[in-house]
């Protein structure tokens, strides 16, 4: 077999790897997740940027498998017939005999084939796969556990269309199918036990265990080895999708998880040892201008400039050129997510600012409200005509005349109209359950109420982005480049895309040392704050001292000038290599391969199934940060007085690189924390 060196490393530093390349055209691919065309959360983003590089390695031979969703369906898939003859019958079998499935290309990057089948449609088989369930693994699901039952409509579709397959192809080409999260291992569990000759992966993200356990706050990483697994899950009555996590992780020939954390705790939590550990990348875009993605930055800022213009108005009394964007994403699990740690450490953030910056230099601007633009434009239009109107009889307008009674009444009753009498709002909307909300709750207790006199604003926007929203007309992307800091400190995440998205857009982030993300990143980066990646330790320290340390990275953060922002996106954005799935999707590779190798000994075998090198590689420090992190630190906010003067940019990293080569120290330390402080 030809030898594959995958040499996107080459170019970054990244090591290479060499390894034998499978038969791809005797082979079938097929990767089966809930969030395959559904967008749920960090699955949805595996599945959806992984499409590229594993449609160019395999090309008409690779299939997703998902459920479903008449909306989704007509948004982002173009109908198509398969261009597999044995999958065609496969799907025409199960049509024939009453389900629904539908077949096309997902639009997104890559085009792969998707097929979706009907939950719905296929309702009126539940009892009977229960009893096959039943009967097969002593795994019973409660009536009322809705999503359970969807996993094992979707998972005995999924049995049922691979035993179609197989019977079909008869062992060429060869099957591998890859399952992600228990609610697609059930199809895992029955192929397995109907012995169908594929190869199987799965991949846990999670484990369900670990983040009700977490969510409830228990000292998870401290008690890993201490849980009754059986009797907790029984507890918390997710019993069953836990067996049926469990039989899938077991049933399968090659096991992953996401990161080296969640390897540990699924070793606890499902008692087995991952095989292989496969890091989420990203689909990476580079510009052909460098310095795009700076740019980028400064338009998209605008847009939140604006939209804070409109939610502060009458309140207007910050600089918004002077004004940090730190933000928290991501689905509603407050303390999973870090949300108490964040909202803390901004109350801190709050007194420190305040203690330092006192309003020194803040004034009011005036606020730009739309009213007052409209009425402004107005104005400004009457005056102009009656200029030119003047100036056409030859005259100079008298100037105390040339504005009449009316456009005195509509400027003051814009200014009337505009005034407000209470805080700016700390939520874009009415909640229903505004008085046990989690967010808005811990808000109250620690009083952040977009005053005056506070230096941290607050806005809780409650939904997700989107470009067609008249409130913040902006998609997430654009939202996180317009942004300076992302603030994910969480407590229970396998491996959390929110930091990664940040990186690859050159946006500084805050991530922990209990997220796979921030572990690998503390792996492979010698000074990560340097890059703008700050870890906060959740895993060693206790809850408060993790809040100061947050708090802490965030002041520094708010200490530095605009250029040192600038040159510290500039090094965030160089990481982007390392997240890039043309690099990490080595692991899906090596793992596919062992998969073969237990599955069919006799026709796959290897020389070496050593897994792809990770280890030893590591970002060095950047030469031009001094030795000692806080020995340059302005003590005193100070050069913030200046920043106007390095508003001219882009800066590029020629000026960086220049420092390096010479190996002059840098006048200033990216995030570093003042010794006094620590
Ligand atoms: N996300 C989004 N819109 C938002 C907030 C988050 O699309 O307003 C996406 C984000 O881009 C990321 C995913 O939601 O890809 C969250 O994934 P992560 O792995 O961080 O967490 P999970 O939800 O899987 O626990
Ligand atoms: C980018 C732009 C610069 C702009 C800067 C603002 O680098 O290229 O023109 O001045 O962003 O940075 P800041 O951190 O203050 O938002
Ligand atoms: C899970 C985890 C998250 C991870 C995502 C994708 O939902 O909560 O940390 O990034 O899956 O693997």
């Amino acid at each position: 077999p030809l030898t594959r060196s995958l040499s996107m490393g080459s170019l970054s530093g990244l090591p290479l790897w060499d390894q034998e390349e499978l038969p791809v055209e005797d082979l079938l691919l097929f990767e089966v997740a809930w969030e395959v065309t559904n967008k749920v959360g960090g699955i949805y983003t595996v599945i959806q940027t992984k499409a590229k590089v594993t449609v160019d390695e395999w090309g008409e031979n690779f299939f997703m498998i998902g459920p479903y969703y008449e909306h989704n369906f007509k948004t982002q898939v173009e109908q198509c017939d398969p261009p597999n003859a044995a999958i065609k019958a496969a799907l025409e079998s199960i049509k024939n005999n009453g389900c629904q499935v539908h077949f096309g290309r997902w639009l997104i990057e890559g085009t792969p084939y998707v097929i979706l089948f009907d939950i719905g449609a296929a309702a009126w088989n539940l009892d009977r796969w229960k009893g096959d369930l039943w009967n097969t693994c002593s795994i019973g699901l409660p009536y009322h556990d809705r999503e359970a039952n969807d996993s094992l409509i979707l998972g005995s579709l999924v049995a049922w269309f691979f035993k179609e397959l197989t019977d079909q192809l008869q062992d060429k080409p060869n099957v591998i199918a890859h399952f992600h999260e228990w609610q697609a291992g059930v199809g895992l569990v029955l192929i397995r036990s109907r012995k169908l000759p594929m190869a199987t992966v799965f991949t846990t993200h999670a484990t369900l265990l670990g983040r009700y356990l977490c969510a409830g706050n228990a000292d998870f990483y401290n008690n890993l080895d201490k849980f009754d697994i059986d009797r907790e899950a029984g507890e918390r009555q997710i019993y069953h999708r836990y067996c049926l996590e469990r039989a899938a992780v077991h049933c399968s020939h090659v096991f992953t998880t996401v990161s080296q954390i969640t390897a540990v705790e699924a070793d606890h939590m499902l008692h087995r040892q991952p095989d292989v550990v496969t890091p989420n990348g990203l689909n990476v875009k580079k510009f052909s201008a460098m310095h795009e993605f700076q740019n980028l930055h400064s338009m998209n800022k605008l847009k939140i400039q604006e939209f804070v213009r409109g939610h502060f108005y009458g309140h207007l009394d910050f600089n918004l050129e002077k004004t940090l964007f730190f933000f928290i994403a991501g689905r509603y699990e407050f303390s999973n997510k870090g949300a108490d740690v964040f909202l803390e450490a901004l109350s801190r953030l709050n007194y420190l600012l305040r203690v330092l910056f006192l309003c020194p230099k803040a004034y009011t601007l005036h606020t730009v409200h739309k009213l007052k633009r409209d009425t402004a434009q107005s104005v400004k239009e009457k005056f102009g005509k009656r200029l030119y109107e003047a100036l056409l009889r030859g005259e100079i307008p008298d100037m105390n005349k040339i504005l009449d009674r009316d456009d005195f009444t509509i400027m003051k009753r814009a200014i009337y109209a505009t005034q407000r009498h209470t805080l700016p709002p700390v939520t874009t909307h009415n909640m229903l359950d505004d008085s046990t909300d989690p967010i808005l709750s811990n808000v109250r207790r620690i009083g952040l109420f977009n005053s005056r006199s506070d230096r941290v604003k607050i806005v809780f926007h409650p939904e997700f982005l989107s470009s067609t929203s008249p409130l913040l007309p902006m998609d997430y992307e654009e939202f996180i480049r317009g942004c300076h800091l992302g603030v994910f400190p969480s407590y229970y995440e396998p491996w959390g895309y929110t930091p990664g998205e940040c990186t690859v857009m050159g946006i500084p982030s805050v991530t922990t040392n209990l997220s796979g993300f921030g572990c690998f990143m503390e792996e492979h980066i010698s000074d990560p704050s340097a890059y703008g990646i700050y870890i906060v330790d959740r895993r060693f320290r206790s809850a408060e001292d993790s809040c100061n340390q947050l708090t802490q990275f965030m002041f520094s953060f708010c200490q530095q000038s605009r250029r040192q922002r600038i040159i510290q996106r500039n090094r965030t954005e160089r990481l982007s290599d390392l997240l890039d799935w043309r690099y990490l999707a080595r692991f899906y590779i090596h793992a596919r391969h062992l998969a073969l190798c237990r599955a069919f000994p006799e026709r796959f075998k290897m020389d070496s199934l050593a897994p792809p090198p990770n280890q030893g590689f590591r970002y060095p420090r950047p030469p031009s940060v001094p030795p000692s992190p806080s020995a340059s630190l302005h003590s005193t906010p100070h050069h913030s007085d200046t920043e106007d003067e390095d508003d001219h940019e882009p800066y590029d990293e020629d000026e960086e690189a220049e420092r390096d080569r010479l190996n002059i120290k840098a006048p200033f330390t990216l995030g570093a924390v003042p010794e006094g402080k620590k």
